[in-house]
């Protein structure tokens, strides 16, 4: 799939604000600073479609965006950011909680994990959530540019370690580079499939 289309629809806080026509939609959640604006321009291939910022945080609504007037992606804002109040902390994991508990259209949510680095705990306790929460999810691993090709493996495994010490199997997972375009394919094609998938059951 190739994307034509890149609109941006709308900032929203509340699910009753959010488009109601149930095309398939698709949420891109994780730390803040991990990468999700820069992985949402580069699948769209334009440069400035969400803030990306040197200052984490940026992103602070569940951001529509609408692809290929088919399908949504949604920016959602970062979690464990420090500079933020408990009270504002608290605003927005109830919002993202509501958003990814409530949302029927959502077909996947994409939790993003920076290979760069080492499995933090705060994401391993997030996707801990989406599992009580029963909410599909796959991994997509980013800035994978900044680490050296022979080391991949390495990194993988750590992840891999983590995420099997909760669960008996591994989630479909991508390996991205915002830089590089590392992944875009092979993240798109799993769109386009889960979308025929998705439209064939509610048509059915
Ligand atoms: P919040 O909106 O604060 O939640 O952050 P975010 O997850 O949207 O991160 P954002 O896309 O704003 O990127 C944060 C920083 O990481 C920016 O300085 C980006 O340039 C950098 N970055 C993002 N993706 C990549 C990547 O694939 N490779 C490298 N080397 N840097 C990246
Ligand atoms: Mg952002």
């Amino acid at each position: 799939m190739e994307i034509q289309h890149a609109d941006f629809i709308g900032s929203f806080t509340t699910n009753s604000q959010c488009p109601q026509d149930r095309k398939p939609e698709y949420a891109f959640i994780g730390r803040s600073n991990v990468g999700k604006s820069s992985l949402l321009n580069m699948l769209t291939g334009r440069k400035d479609l969400a803030r990306v910022s040197k200052s984490p945080g940026k992103t602070q609504h569940l951001n529509f965006y609408l692809l290929n007037r088919v399908w949504y992606l949604v920016d959602l804002p970062g979690y464990g950011y420090a500079k933020i109040s408990k009270t504002k902390r608290k605003e927005w994991s109830k919002m993202i909680d509501r958003y990814l508990s409530l949302r029927k259209s959502l077909c996947s949510a994409f939790i993003l994990l920076d290979l760069s680095i080492d499995p933090q705990k705060i994401d391993l306790e997030f996707i801990e959530r989406l599992g009580q929460m029963q909410v599909p999810f796959a991994i997509i691993y980013t800035k994978v540019d900044k680490i050296k090709t022979g080391q991949r493996k390495k990194h993988l495994q750590k992840y891999e370690d983590a995420l099997l010490a909760n669960w008996s199997s591994m989630p479909p997972y991508f390996i991205t580079s915002s830089t590089s375009r590392e992944g875009k394919k092979e993240l798109l094609a799993f769109i386009e499939e889960v979308n025929q998938q998705y439209l064939n059951y509610i048509q059915s």
